[in-house]
């Protein structure tokens, strides 16, 4: 097969195209209308079509004969357990613990909020809920009780299944009592809280509506797969927006198992049976389809790993891991080898094992610097795949389509356009752009199948964050390039949204936590760059007249609220006071000059800026807290 007549079949006859890949799944209902157009004018895919997820992922399998092959592996160093769990004990496990659900009133169109660490049950409570047509909303394990409460009132669960506790490297973290102080916190109370217990004498209280998981699902009738349209939504996943509050991303169901079970195929190159490991968290895109949707799909034999790329117990784990498990593909994040190189720059742990296994390694969810593609080459010796995506687009936009055929692997490139995506590089005006000139990233509508439906019960954001901006196309928030052969640079990200090893995170969230404190007169949060983990938050504060405070006791205290607000994962470590900050003549703090003045070698001073003196101010504080390099001022 040839990538370009495979990709432009899929741009010139797109309705061809996606109704033979969506005729590869077992539908109730085939569809009839292959694309259509929801009430908002938005471009839906097989409206018309019935179907399962959970049928498709689990009860299909067994039978056609595959029930006693792998469906999960759970591989878990923090806790020294390796389980393997077949297709037909997964159907078991989903089939009780959807009637358990049943039981307690959850129907379809209900949502659940499902906030576990990485152990089965947590995928047995994403299949579950998607056998009922309930709408599930995972939320990951690093985000604090504060941020479970905006997503408990957003999306109003009837229930939410969460686990005792998880286990970080050796920290404990009590996921049942900070869904308790969550609900605290919330205004919607959700009916029941169901809670699997690991049984790692970890203690939490278990309060009237409080259900014990395995309780429920033992004493529960398995209940059957239900027909759903194919627009119903499967999940909602909250991301980080530009703004303070997270946005419910609505997957639709059809769409996103044809585009799961395409890619599978044609974008990593994996055939029915293999392993396939990602090594992510159920709680972040990835996780949602390419630990659990995408490879049970395929009818893959899929990873849930419970540690760290280091640490857990040292650098050689992934190697262990592919090499113990047969695993054919892995995808992972550039800063997870990026602490692994650190650890071990020579690849000596590598050398250990027979890594023969292993065909392709897949990265995303932050830009890959060449030097650690280089050095993934060259240790793993396989194909590096630098691939991008993101929460919105469900599944792949641009990548090494190895499926189909390796292409040329370009260092600092995600590669080309995958089949149904037709990227453009625009200007401010939308006019594309030509080779090699920077510009946004936006796809030219209809995006294919498997992409974001809408926002959850935001229409009106949805149209304002991705649609207004180049009318007919989808506005991806990413900068880039392309070169002559079409490749696809991306630069980064042209909003205020930063990747902190690979976690997406607002920085508008956090200044939103940082100027509540009492003593901040203002202050800008922004990224700026981290060896290891790609960016890092930095916060810059001015403090109100006459504090008396300790300025170590106001940083460590900030610090401690972003932690305590947002989560850990924020990584938010680093304050640093300053007399005032960069503005434009009409009072706009400028963010974009900040994290220039930190990050880049040059820097271009905004002709809006309403003081030009303060720029040696800010680099005086940078260089004494060694943020950054020396700069080089352009005029
Ligand atoms: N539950 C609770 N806390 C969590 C968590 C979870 N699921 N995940 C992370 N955290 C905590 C960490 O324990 C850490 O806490 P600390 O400040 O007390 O140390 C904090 O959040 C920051 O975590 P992280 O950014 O992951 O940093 P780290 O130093 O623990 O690990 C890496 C660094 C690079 C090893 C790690 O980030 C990593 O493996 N990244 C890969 C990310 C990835 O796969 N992303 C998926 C997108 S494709
Ligand atoms: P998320 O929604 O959490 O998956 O984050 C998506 C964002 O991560 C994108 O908008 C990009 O800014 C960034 N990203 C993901 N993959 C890549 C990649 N391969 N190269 C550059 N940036 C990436």
């Amino acid at each position: 097969m040839n990538y370009q007549e495979f990709y432009q079949r899929s741009i010139n006859q797109p309705e061809e195209f996606w109704k033979e890949q969506a005729s590869k799944l077992s539908w109730y209902k085939e569809p009839k209308t292959i694309l259509g157009k929801d009430q908002y004018d938005y471009p839906v895919w097989f409206e018309d079509g019935e179907l399962n997820m959970s049928y498709l992922c689990v009860d299909k399998h067994v039978e056609d004969g595959y029930g006693d092959q792998n469906a999960i592996i759970y591989d878990s160093p923090v806790t020294n357990t390796n389980q393997y769990i077949t297709f037909k004990q997964l159907q078991y496990e989903v089939s009780k613990f959807a009637g358990g659900l049943q039981s307690l009133g959850l129907t379809k169109g209900d949502t659940a909020i499902i906030y576990m660490p990485m152990i089965p049950q947590a995928i047995y409570a994403m299949l579950a809920c998607a056998r009922l047509g309930v709408i599930h909303s995972v939320v990951f394990g690093g985000f604090a009780p504060h941020e479970l409460a905006i997503r408990i009132d957003d999306c109003k669960p009837k229930a939410i299944i969460t686990a005792s506790n998880g286990v970080e490297i050796q920290r404990i973290v009590p996921y049942k009592p900070f869904v308790d102080e969550a609900i605290e916190l919330s205004e919607h109370k959700p009916n029941h809280v169901i809670v699997f217990d690991r049984k790692l004498g970890v203690d939490f209280n278990m309060g009237v509506h409080d259900v014990d998981y395995t309780t429920l699902k033992e004493h529960s009738r398995p209940a059957e797969p239900v027909e759903v349209n194919s627009s119903h939504p499967l999940y909602i996943l909250y991301t980080s927006g530009t703004t303070g509050k997270p946005k419910g991303i609505i997957r639709d169901t059809g769409g996103y198992a044809t585009a799961l079970n395409f890619s599978m195929q044609h974008v990593y190159g994996v055939d029915s049976g293999d392993v396939y490991w990602a090594a992510s968290d159920v709680g972040w895109v990835v996780g949602h389809s390419y630990i659990v949707y995408g490879p049970l799909l395929n009818r893959n034999t899929t990873l849930i790993f419970e540690g760290k790329p280091i640490k857990t117990p040292d650098a050689s784990t992934f190697w262990r891991v592919i090499s113990e498990h047969q695993v054919k593909v892995m995808f992972t994040a550039p800063t997870a080898i990026r602490a692994i190189k650190k650890e071990d720059p020579n690849g000596a742990l590598i050398k250990k094992f027979d890594l023969s296994c292993l065909k392709y390694q897949f990265l995303a969810g932050e830009r890959c610097d060449v030097s650690t593609l280089r050095w993934t080459e060259k240790h793993l010796n396989v194909p590096v795949i630098d691939h991008w995506w993101q929460t919105e687009s469900g599944w792949p936009m641009l990548a090494n389509m190895v499926g189909v055929g390796l292409q040329e692997v370009k260092p600092g490139s995600a590669s080309l356009p995958v089949c149904g995506y037709d990227i453009k590089i625009l200007d401010e005006q939308g006019n594309e752009l030509p080779v090699g000139s920077e510009g946004y990233v936006a796809v030219k509508l209809p995006l294919p199948p498997g992409t974001l439906l809408n926002l959850w019960e935001n229409p009106a954001r949805f149209k304002a964050g991705y649609l207004n901006q180049f009318p007919g196309y989808y506005a991806s928030g990413d900068g880039g390039y392309k070169d002559e052969d079409g490749y696809v640079f991306i630069t980064g990200r042209v909003d205020d949204i930063i990747n902190v090893a690979g976690h997406r995170l607002s920085t508008a969230e956090m200044e939103e936590v940082v100027a509540s404190y009492e003593h901040v007169a203002e202050c800008a949060v922004f990224g700026v760059h981290c060896e290891i983990k790609g960016q890092k938050p930095l916060g810059l504060i001015v403090l109100k007249e006459g504090v008396q405070e300790v300025e170590a006791a106001i940083k460590s205290n900030i610090v401690q609220m972003v932690r305590h607000e947002i989560g850990p994962v924020a990584a938010f470590k680093e304050v640093l006071i300053v007399n005032r900050l960069p503005k434009t003549r009409s009072g706009k703090i400028l963010r974009k000059l900040l994290r220039q003045l930190s990050d880049e070698a040059n820097y271009n001073i905004p002709s809006t800026i309403d003081d030009v003196k303060i720029i040696d101010e800010i680099l005086e504080v940078y260089q004494n807290n060694q943020i950054g390099q020396h700069k080089k001022l352009v005029l």
